[in-house]
């Protein structure tokens, strides 16, 4: 049984497709930890009502990044993390998180990587940006994290056809759904070995 720890910034619906998967059987791990930057973030209190334990390490508590980092990776190491996932993290992963678990951070991203990821690609800025390059498809990626912005080995994508008259609220909707499903199916892989991770 792997134990994941999931990092959040915030309504946490890719955490509760893990967590869901895991209670159902689906992923053969159990999520130990959920740590939020944002002390508001809704992932928080699902995580909570489904009693798995939770932190909130962000710069308001640690304004030293390299405390903060740390404080991180601590909690990862107490709760002995095999996984680390990123569900809609807004932040840059430390030095010190890197380096303990690397080749095991990976994150789901709302668009093909490589197009339309890095700095400013969250949340609706990515469909709007899709949508304004005219692109037929679009969908999810799911990656390892490698110190930068959506960068890092890609593992799985799956394709979203964009329809004539399409809205990035939409878009945001339809690739919502193919993120929940495929972020689980991945871990899932991972675990079993057969996806393998690059520097496994
Ligand atoms: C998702 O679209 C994910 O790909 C991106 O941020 C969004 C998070 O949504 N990284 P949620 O918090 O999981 O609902």
């Amino acid at each position: 049984m792997k134990k994941i720890g999931i990092l959040v910034s915030g309504r946490g619906s890719n955490m509760m497709a893990i967590v869901d998967a895991c209670e159902r059987g689906d992923l053969s791990a159990s999520v130990e930890l959920v740590i939020s930057n944002n002390k508001d973030s809704l992932a928080l209190v699902s995580a909570q009502e489904k009693n798995i334990k939770t932190a909130h390490i962000g710069s308001n508590s640690y304004p030293d990044p390299e405390a903060l980092d740390k404080a991180m990776n601590d909690a990862l190491n107490e709760h002995n993390i095999d996984l680390v996932l990123l569900a809609g993290f807004m932040k840059k992963i430390g030095p010190a998180v890197l380096s303990s678990y690397r080749g095991r951070i990976i994150n789901i991203h709302p668009s093909l990587l490589p197009k339309f990821g890095g700095k400013g690609m969250f949340g609706i800025n990515v469909h709007r940006a899709v949508l304004d390059a005219g692109e037929k498809e679009s969908g999810a990626t799911i990656h390892l994290v490698d110190g930068e912005y959506d960068e890092g080995a890609i593992l799985a994508q799956q394709t979203v056809s964009i329809v004539p008259d399409e809205s990035s609220e939409s878009l945001a909707a339809k690739v919502l759904e193919v993120e929940h499903v495929l972020f689980a199916e991945t871990i899932q892989k991972i675990i079993d070995g057969s996806i393998i991770l690059p520097l496994d």
